[in-house]
């Protein structure tokens, strides 16, 4: 999968990638991700990419040109006709689905907005304007970084363990349950607390610790995303655990 992200802070984009699963993928080729620097596409001396508002107000919009030329630049070096990405507050919520969907892009092209605003004819060029989430940033360099760690991890090889993306949160529509790992027992705040991991951990049962940890996600779910559970995917055990845990509610 290839990733062009265009943006007035292309530091910021590189520094990001250069760590964790994603760096790992791009170093290994997996994937490919580009910062370019907006003012690559300007024609003044100044290299200028916004400008005041028509009709008066605060803060400054992104110009259309340099990003017009920053889509036809890029698809014509890359011989693509990439999918285009707004980053903005006005756009789709990014969610597991969504990430899912872009991740099946064979050449994503993300553009970072700002938040004072974008010259509203960029977005003749645009496909989609995906928002992370209901506040807003002060630039859309977050929020392409999000959608990028969101997408990639989609992408076979991108994450080590292929079966921790099938298994984890929102894969399924529930929250992941707890996980422990050594000591099996630590000091508390206090001189005679301890702090100790649930002995069916340590039981050595798998078929009781797989039921343990259904039970654990669905009580979590339940406790703290109710709304999930209208969609989730739930086999016969769980949807047993979930009856009998809904049933001891106090209503
Ligand atoms: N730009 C500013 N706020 C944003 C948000 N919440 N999501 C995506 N892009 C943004």
């Amino acid at each position: 999968m290839l990733i062009d992200i265009v943006t007035i802070f292309p530091a910021m984009i590189e520094n990001a990638l250069r760590t964790g699963i994603v760096g790992r993928a791009i170093e290994r080729g997996t994937l490919d991700v580009a910062a370019r620097d907006l003012r690559e596409f300007t024609t003044d001396r100044h290299r200028v990419v916004d400008d005041v508002p028509y009709g008066g107000g605060p803060g400054m919009v992104l110009k259309p040109e340099p990003l017009f030329r920053a889509i036809d630049a890029i698809a014509r070096e890359r011989e693509s006709r990439p999918y285009v990405v707004l980053t903005s507050p006005q756009g789709t919520l990014l969610t597991h689905e969504v990430g899912e969907r872009l991740s099946r892009r064979p050449h994503l092209l993300v553009l970072c907005g700002r938040y004072e605003g974008i010259d509203e004819r960029v977005r003749s060029r645009v496909d989609e304007e995906i928002s992370i989430g209901d506040y807003v940033l002060s630039g859309g360099e977050l929020a392409a970084l999000v959608i990028v760690d969101v997408a990639a991890r989609f992408i076979p090889g991108v994450v080590g363990d292929e079966q921790s993306v099938a298994a984890e949160s929102f894969s399924r529509g529930l929250l992941d349950f707890p996980q422990y790992t050594r000591p099996a027992e630590i000091d508390g705040e206090t001189a005679d607390e301890r702090l100790t991991v649930p002995d069916v951990l340590l039981s050595g049962n798998h078929a009781e610790i797989r039921r343990w940890r259904k039970r654990e996600s669905l009580v979590r779910t339940l406790e703290r995303r109710p709304d999930l559970l209208n969609d989730a995917s739930l086999d016969d055990e769980e949807q047993e655990i979930l009856r009998e845990l809904v049933a001891r509610q106090p209503r």
